[in-house]
């Protein structure tokens, strides 16, 4: 069937199952993030940004493919082992057990980030964190927004713009949502001159 063949070959899906690690359709790691979510970031130009990410994974090898530098914090120490063995000089991870400290570890450092992930623990907490830390016309993207409601109205409070990715995503049989909050001056280069681009399975046309 055309639908589960895009599903599965062209979002990589059936391998991301097999792999147990979120995948795309030729195998290159990708976020555990919603396939919207993940069509919508492939158009922008991530290449002089700096980003950092609360819950380290097959996300933090696609960061460091794409933008300049990468800070990621993670509090399970075998996944840490297994992340860090794969990352390149761009990546900085950094094994933080302590869930007090976890939301902290961001607000700690003088530095601001373009694109700040809540992906891991305490993401209410990272939420309110994240807001200090964020560059101005930056972007904060929090995953699995439908679970973390509390989350995402921290985001909305903090003035940023709301847009909500559901739909289905790498390895999980269930739809959830990847939100984006973009800062009011969000203007990150795009990749293509056109956008949006056609996404994985679409049929192509172009009628204007
Ligand atoms: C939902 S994962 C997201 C991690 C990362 N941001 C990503 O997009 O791949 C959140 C946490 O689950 C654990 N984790 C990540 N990938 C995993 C996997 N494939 N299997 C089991 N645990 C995983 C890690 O401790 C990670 O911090």
């Amino acid at each position: 069937m055309a639908l589960w063949r895009i599903l599965s070959r062209g979002y990589g899906y059936g391998r991301s199952v097999r792999a147990g690690v979120p995948v795309d359709g030729t195998g290159q790691p990708i976020p555990w993030f919603t396939y919207p979510a993940l069509e919508y970031l492939n158009q922008l130009d991530f290449r002089g940004k700096t980003v950092f990410e609360f819950g380290a994974g097959n996300s933090t090898l696609y960061w460091s493919n794409r933008a300049a530098r990468v800070v990621s914090i993670e509090h399970d120490q075998a996944w840490y082992e297994r992340i860090r063995s794969k990352l390149k000089p761009n990546c900085d991870l950094h094994l933080v057990k302590d869930p007090v400290r976890y939301p902290a570890f961001i607000t700690d450092r003088a530095e601001i980030f373009d694109v700040i992930i809540v992906d891991g623990l305490k993401r209410r907490e990272c939420c309110a964190a994240a807001l200090q830390r964020l560059r101005p016309g930056g972007l904060i993207i929090l995953d699995n927004a439908d679970w973390h409601s509390g989350g995402a109205a921290v985001l909305r409070c903090g003035g940023l713009l709301e847009v909500d990715m559901t739909g289905f995503g790498p390895i999980a049989w269930f739809t959830t949502t990847t939100s984006f909050f973009f800062h009011r001056d969000f203007d990150f280069p795009r990749l293509h001159e056109r956008q949006p681009m056609h996404g994985t399975g679409a049929l192509g046309h172009l009628v204007d």
